[in-house]
């Protein structure tokens, strides 16, 4: 049940001499709000906050980040307990329902999932539309987008089991879609899911096995990858996220909004970072030309960044990161790599947090800073990377869209602006120009 902010105090702002008073609400954790849908009807005017960086969109119950800390909860549960004690398919149910499943629980979840996990075989012949080079994140969002077409029943988001409907077979469909798109890349044969195989394994079957040889999927690397799906499931409102809700808002089919989910996840701000960081550690290449990096990143004249640093929200460690880096050491060790990006990963890291421009700017390894190393040794290529972080992130949009169908106090997205543009003028017409 949403709405469970109490009131907590108040807050007077004064506007052009006018005093109003608005509630200050708090929740189970995080810094209170000011709530101020009010401030129009009762002063004339609107808040400005471009990047939304003081601005509350959403009261939600599903993830909780102390930026400063380096906490992030799902549900109240540590990340690093999830990523450690639980599966992904586990966590999926955690997010969408609000509490662990039973073991019964799961086990039908599960099992629907799976029962899902088959794509209309008309959804094949989208892929010959696309030449073979194109980006997997370009085509990861027609092909979600598409799938609306294939599923209109779930069209009424008013109904709850369509809505269900809807997300069960998105999380089950998203991996058939993936590993599809990466065949294609590669010029292979399709590969179809297996129901006995886990949602990990079966992904890495559907991607690296072929027609002429038995494939043998590791344990290890099957987990590492659940545990990849597991720290990408969900991260609040962040712009994908914030995406979904706002395509959602109007009645879109949820397809729809995860395609444009996954659109705004794309960019090298925001998903994309982690193939970015990966070719900037190919690029940086050996230990020693570390410094002549670090020094780019912090001449303001030059627009280089060092990727995977940095994170609009945690101004400490993510913790996410810390998971990463033990999964990275535990997938080379399993495939015998020893990989220079892995020594050139640790030792920037090392001098980037001993640096003092990155601890003023608190500029710490956000979750994409190892994730491209193992993804790498694994066998993806760079341009998987973010199609990856999309089928994981796909838990968590439809937990949020859920969440925000659900919540009664929402209305469509609408922010405001401040127009400072061309004062009202008569047309003149263009004989006249
Ligand atoms: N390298 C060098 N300097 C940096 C970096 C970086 N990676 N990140 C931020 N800074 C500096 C900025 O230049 C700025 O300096 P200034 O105050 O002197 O102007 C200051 O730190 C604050 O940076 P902003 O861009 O204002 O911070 P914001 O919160 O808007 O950006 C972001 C966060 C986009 C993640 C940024 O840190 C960045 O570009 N990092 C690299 C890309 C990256 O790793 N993105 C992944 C994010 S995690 C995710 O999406 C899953």
């Amino acid at each position: 049940m949403i709405n469970k902010t109490k009131q907590t105090g108040t807050a007077t702002l004064n506007v052009k001499g006018k005093d109003i008073e608005f509630p200050i609400m708090s929740g189970t954790h995080g810094p209170d709000v000011v709530d101020v849908k009010r401030l129009y009807a009762e002063a004339g005017v609107f808040t400005l906050d471009p990047g939304f960086t003081s601005t509350g969109s959403c009261e939600s119950q599903i993830t909780f980040i102390d930026g400063e800390k380096g906490i992030l909860l799902h549900r109240g549960y540590p990340i690093d307990q999830l990523a450690e004690q639980s599966g992904f398919l586990e966590v999926a149910y955690l997010l969408l329902n609000g509490e662990l499943p039973t073991q019964n629980e799961f086990r039908e979840f599960a099992g629907l999932v799976t029962q899902h996990t088959l794509l209309h075989t008309q959804m094949d012949r989208f892929f010959d539309g696309f030449r073979r080079d194109s980006h997997p994140m370009a085509m990861l969002t027609g092909t979600v987008g598409a799938m609306s077409a294939f599923y209109p029943g779930a069209m009424d988001s008013s109904d709850p089991e369509e809505r269900n409907l809807a997300y069960i077979r998105l999380i089950a469909k998203m991996p058939t879609l993936a590993a599809r798109i990466y065949k294609y890349t590669q010029g292979q044969r399709f590969v179809d899911p297996i129901n006995e195989l886990s949602y990990g394994e079966n992904f890495l079957r559907m991607c690296f096995s072929v027609p002429a040889e038995k494939y043998k999927i590791s344990p290890t690397l099957a987990r590492a990858m659940d545990k990849i799906f597991i720290l990408h499931a969900d991260h609040e409102q962040n712009a994908s996220t914030s995406t979904v809700r706002l395509a959602g808002s109007s009645g879109a089919h949820p397809y729809a909004a995860i395609a444009a989910g996954v659109a705004s996840l794309w960019g090298p701000s925001h998903g994309g970072a982690n193939e970015a960081c990966l070719n900037m550690l190919r690029e940086i290449g050996s230990v020693d030309r570390i410094p002549e990096f670090i020094a780019r990143s912090k001449d303001k004249s030059d627009s280089f960044r060092l990727m995977g640093f940095g994170h609009r929200v945690y101004k400490n460690y993510d913790p996410r990161a810390t998971v990463m880096q033990k999964t990275a050491h535990d997938v080379l060790d399993e495939l015998g790599i020893d990989t220079p990006i892995l020594r050139v990963a640790k030792e920037l890291e090392r001098l980037a947090l001993e640096d003092d421009y990155f601890r003023e700017k608190k500029l710490y390894p956000n979750v994409d800073f190892y994730s491209g190393v193992i993804l790498d040794a694994m066998g993806f290529p760079t341009e998987m990377f973010t199609v990856l972080f999309a089928l994981a992130r796909t838990v968590g949009w439809v937990s949020q869209l859920n969440e925000f169908i659900e919540d009664p106090s929402q209305r469509i997205g609408r922010p405001r602006q401040i127009y400072t543009g061309a004062a009202q003028r008569d047309f003149v017409p263009i004989s006249d120009r």
